[in-house]
């Protein structure tokens, strides 16, 4: 008997196969939880995907599973809060690789932390990744887009950018800022070419989420709870939305923050879903 096709799922399974090909893909943090399934859905569909982040161990997945299936795969260690730092990696990758066509500035650190107990280092670590860091990356693979006179930049901010939310003033306010930038690059960068949009995902499950903000199966559950469709998406989920925001169908949109929360961030709290309206005409759909 042969062996069972290898079946690859990949989160761009639903875009043309070469859809990225002859393209140059940078992920910050492309090692591992969303930014992994990013990296692999433009791998698969044929970009050259560099992945950027502190730990030569997060990159270990990837590069293993490129080596498997020929993908255009390499990593570089880099802390994205040392605009130095991605100034080379800037340069030494467009220098190895060819010019950067797209950017996805997905690196990120968060914890719970009453504000009143932040620190400052805590809050500068924070902010230093998530804002510092998206801008860093944003100016200098992005100036070479715009000598270029093309590119995409992609931004994974968290509906908490606009609604805040208790616990987390730090990543929240670091959100906020990158949404800021988003729609403010969308508009100073289109005439040279360059599309820049966000995606703002609501919970879904990764090991940096899970150590950081749901440790305990009872704190997701009351988390999943308060979702209309009632659970976290999944990585795939999320990163099939980043591919479609990347890819040439989308090439209009800009300046665009795609929400992809099950609904969560919407209004119409007053009364819990499920409620039965004892008093109300008309048939139950139930
Ligand atoms: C209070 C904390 C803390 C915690 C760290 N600090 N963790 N304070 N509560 N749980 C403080 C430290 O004491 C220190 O302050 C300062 O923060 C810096 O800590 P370091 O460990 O030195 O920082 P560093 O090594 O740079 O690590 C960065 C990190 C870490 C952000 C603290 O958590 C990290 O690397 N995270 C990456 C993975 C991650 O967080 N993924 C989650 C993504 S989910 P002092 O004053 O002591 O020096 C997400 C959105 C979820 O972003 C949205 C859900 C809806
Ligand atoms: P994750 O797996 O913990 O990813 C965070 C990544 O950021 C890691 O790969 C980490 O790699 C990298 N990183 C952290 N600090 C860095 C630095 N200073 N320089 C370079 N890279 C750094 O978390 P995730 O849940 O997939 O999050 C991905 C994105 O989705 C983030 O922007 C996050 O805010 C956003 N988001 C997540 C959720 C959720 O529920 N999970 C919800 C909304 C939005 P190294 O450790 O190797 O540096």
């Amino acid at each position: 008997m042969s062996a069972a096709p290898d079946r690859l799922s990949h989160p761009g399974r639903w875009l043309a196969p070469d859809t990225f090909v002859g393209r140059v893909a940078v992920v910050t943090g492309g090692g591992t939880g969303l930014g992994l399934q990013v990296s692999r859905g433009l791998a698969a569909l044929g970009a050259t995907v560099v992945i950027a982040s502190r730990s030569s161990e997060h990159h270990a997945a990837f590069l293993t599973e490129a080596r498997a299936r020929d993908w255009k795969a390499h990593s570089v260690v880099l802390d994205v809060r040392e605009a130095r730092d991605v100034r080379r990696a800037a340069e030494a990758i467009a220098a190895d690789h060819g010019p950067v066509d797209i950017l996805v500035n997905n690196a990120a650190g968060n914890f719970v932390c009453p504000a009143e107990r932040l620190s400052s280092n805590a809050w500068r670590a924070v902010l230093g990744i998530v804002l510092d860091g998206t801008f860093y990356c944003s100016q200098h693979f992005g100036r070479g887009m715009i000598a270029r006179g093309e590119g995409r930049i992609l931004n994974i901010v968290a509906t908490y950018a606009w609604t805040g939310m208790a616990g987390v003033v730090h990543s929240a306010s670091a959100k906020a800022g990158v949404l800021a930038l988003t729609r403010s690059l969308a508009v100073e960068w289109a005439r040279f070419g360059l599309r820049v949009n966000a995606i703002a995902p609501g919970p879904f499950e990764s090991d940096g989420a899970r150590a950081n903000l749901w440790p305990d199966e009872e704190t997701k559950r009351a988390l999943e709870a308060q979702i209309p469709l009632k659970r976290f998406a999944s990585t795939d989920e999320v990163a099939a939305q980043c591919l479609w925001l990347l890819a040439p169908v989308s090439d209009y949109v800009n300046g665009e923050c795609l929400v992809v929360d099950g609904g969560a961030s919407v209004g119409g709290r007053m009364w819990a879903p499920g409620t039965r309206f004892s008093r109300s005409r008309g048939t139950d759909p139930t």
